[in-house]
């Protein structure tokens, strides 16, 4: 079979990325989107249009994405109908100076759709609607702390320089899977916890079902609330996410890169008490209600409505597992897809970590080079075709048959 490497050049791009770093920190708004310096002359580090599942980037290369924008591009880039809701909205005006009927009609939407929400409000960004639901938590229970799992947007990241140690001790990092540290903080802390905040791990995402029901128990026992951070599981575990995919409802969830293909949207949604409370507390943001976001959420919504979008993440991303691990097992090569299809990890098994993070980096590069784009979560969407997955697992079973002639897992 003839390879599947093309002829290379990414020289624009790095001409650009070499400009960007005099005027940009780190050339970008995203930490996980900044070009890796170990990858100059593969990565393309500025991507310039994209249709369905691929992308082009400004030297002209093709690429099949699985990035999808770090997961908010859930239904496909251009997906025709969210793009002519927005511009159909384009024709009668972006932000207003009361609120937009869409408002009140996504937030219907979202209370039938997710089993917590029985009140909606919007924001821009899902780190600080994460930080809305703690500040929420916080007033309802007139307790400081919060124990987090997982990662929830830079606003709410307390262990990096710059937060000063009276706001730092106000929230402990705990790990994901076992609910054992959380009960003894409980008994540490008593009556001091005002909630327990967890996003889902993707690799080992199952160990939900005892944790995510045992956190339930634990913060109902104690009188703290639950808030789930659903960024990335909403909309594409299930449309309601983890909390319907495990059966779990927690008190609070945020909702944000599925529910708009892409437009900038968040919510926070939850029990109406707690939710209340938000006049007393004041969240508010000029550009909360904007009419893009909301459009394309209501064009988002009504499409996983009346398709069977979830069924197809599922299906796009078991392909990919499948065949990745079939691939992997014929090499003999220690690595496999781990987690749930529509939000699975490719995950090198070698012993030593920093050979595993050296692995993965030199997959990037080589799949790259046979035009896929992969991330350390792969998030298949809905313009992904079978005929899309087999071309990109194809293509990684090409990169790892050559990182083996290399004798990378020797
Ligand atoms: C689980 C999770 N929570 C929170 C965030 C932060 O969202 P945003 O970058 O929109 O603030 C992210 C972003 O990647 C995320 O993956």
């Amino acid at each position: 079979m003839a390879s599947m490497l093309k002829v290379w050049s990414v020289e624009k791009s790095w001409e650009l990325y070499d400009r960007a770093v005099e005027v940009i920190p780190m050339a970008t708004q995203t930490h996980s989107k900044a070009p890796r310096e170990s990858l100059r002359g593969v990565e393309p580090c500025y991507l310039v249009q994209g249709e369905g599942c691929r992308v082009w980037d400004l030297d002209g290369n093709e690429y099949i994405d699985f990035r999808n924008a770090l997961g908010p591009v859930t239904l496909g880039y251009r997906f025709p109908a969210v793009d002519e809701a927005i511009r159909r909205q384009l024709e009668s005006g972006i932000l207003f100076s009361y609120p937009h009927p869409l408002e009140v009609e996504v937030a219907e939407r979202l209370v039938k759709l997710i089993p917590c929400a029985e009140r909606v409000r919007f924001l821009k960004t899902g780190g600080e609607a994460m930080a809305a639901t703690h500040r929420l938590a916080r007033a309802f229970t007139g307790r400081d702390l919060i124990l987090t799992c997982g990662y929830h947007g830079w606003v709410n990241t307390t262990s990096r320089p710059g937060v000063p140690e009276p706001i730092r001790s106000t929230y402990r990092a705990l790990p994901w899977g076992d609910a054992t540290p959380y009960a003894e903080a409980f008994k540490a802390f008593p009556k001091q916890i005002a909630a327990v905040s967890v996003a889902c791990s993707y690799a080992d995402i199952e160990k939900g079902h005892t944790f995510l029901a045992d956190l339930r128990e634990l913060t109902e026992r104690h009188g703290a609330l639950l808030i789930f951070d659903e960024i990335v599981t909403g909309f594409r575990l299930r449309r309601g996410g983890a909390q319907e995919y495990f059966g779990v409802t927690p008190d609070l969830a945020v909702f944000a890169k599925g529910i708009s293909n892409g437009v900038p949207l968040s919510c926070y949604v939850g029990r109406a008490e707690v939710m209340d409370k938000v006049e007393e507390v004041v969240i508010s943001s000029t550009f909360g209600g904007d009419t893009l976001g909301l459009a394309a959420a209501k064009a988002t919504l009504d499409v996983y409505e009346n398709e069977d979008v979830i069924g197809a993440l599922w299906a796009r991303g078991r392909q990919l597992h499948e065949v990745f691990n079939s691939h992997c097992r014929r090499l003999g090569i220690p690595a496999s897809f781990q987690g749930l299809p529509p939000a699975g990890q490719p995950v090198f098994e070698h012993p030593d970590s920093v050979r595993n993070n050296e692995l993965f980096l030199r997959f990037n590069g080589e799949v790259l080079k046979r035009g896929v784009i992969i991330y350390t979560v792969c998030y298949p969407n809905y313009s992904h075709t079978e005929a899309d997955v087999a071309e990109a697992v194809a293509a990684m079973g090409e990169a790892l048959e050559a990182m083996k002639e290399e004798g990378m897992f020797d």
